[in-house]
């Protein structure tokens, strides 16, 4: 629901600052395929440290995966169910960087040098200093706390660094992990909307959920 809707994807955002984040020592070079090196963070004994870095080419087919995911399609988009082609999405990417507007955000979530997802911020409101945020991984790293701690840096993102006062999402009610990592990271939920997405053959309701800068 709250990643990978048409729009967050057709403004798809290559962030110019991103590399020289805090939040990321730094881009680091990937050294062999990057869905090969997601392997490692099937090695669960250690902790990870996910960190936030800007895209880049070599990320495509982890982000390609993650947007074709039919089985997670409901969770992510508002957008019906359809395959999609490489080409589709590629298209979309350049598209987004071409139309660039600066408004959005976007990240690739690094683990030991592999992308493993993507966090955005989309939708900002200059005005009253809001912007919606979605968040999705490659399903090898979920279920690892990699979620909530991209989350809570890129809320940290969105307060000290874009000045937002407040980040908020939609996520549908059954998907329960999101929800609680959203919660761990500090998100309230503020509302629903009634039976509001159809989801894989029924109506569930849309948990709107937020956090605000502390004072
Ligand atoms: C949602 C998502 C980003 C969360 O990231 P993650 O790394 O898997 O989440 P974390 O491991 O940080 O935290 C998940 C928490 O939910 C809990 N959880 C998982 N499944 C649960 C369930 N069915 N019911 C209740 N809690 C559940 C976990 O135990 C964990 O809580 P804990 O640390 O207190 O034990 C990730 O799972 C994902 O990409 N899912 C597919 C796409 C998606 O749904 N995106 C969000 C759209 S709104």
């Amino acid at each position: 629901m709250c990643q990978d809707n048409v729009k967050e994807l057709a403004d798809n955002y290559h962030h110019p600052t991103a590399g020289s984040l805090g939040l990321s020592a730094a881009l680091r070079p990937i050294a062999v395929g990057p869905l090969a090196l997601i392997d490692r963070i099937l090695d669960m004994s250690k902790p990870r440290a996910a960190m936030l870095r800007s895209r880049s080419k070599d990320d495509f087919d982890v982000l390609f995966r993650i947007a074709d995911d039919l089985a997670t399609w409901e969770e992510r988009s508002a957008a019906s169910p359809a395959p999609l082609t490489r080409e589709a999405f590629k298209n979309r990417l350049e598209q987004g960087d071409a139309d660039d507007t600066g408004k959005n955000v976007r990240f690739v979530i690094d683990v030991d040098g592999a992308a493993v997802g993507s966090v955005s911020l989309f939708d900002f409101d200059e005005l009253a200093r809001h912007a919606e945020v979605g968040i999705a991984l490659v399903p090898e790293a979920r279920g690892q706390g990699i979620g909530s701690a991209a989350i809570s840096q890129i809320v940290e993102f969105a307060f000290v660094r874009c000045n937002l006062r407040r980040v908020h999402l939609q996520v549908i009610e059954s998907n329960l992990g999101a929800i609680r990592a959203y919660e761990k990271a500090g998100f309230v939920v503020e509302g629903r909307q009634r039976q509001h997405a159809w989801v894989r053959g029924k109506y569930e309701d849309i948990v709107i959920m937020g956090i605000l800068r502390p004072a």
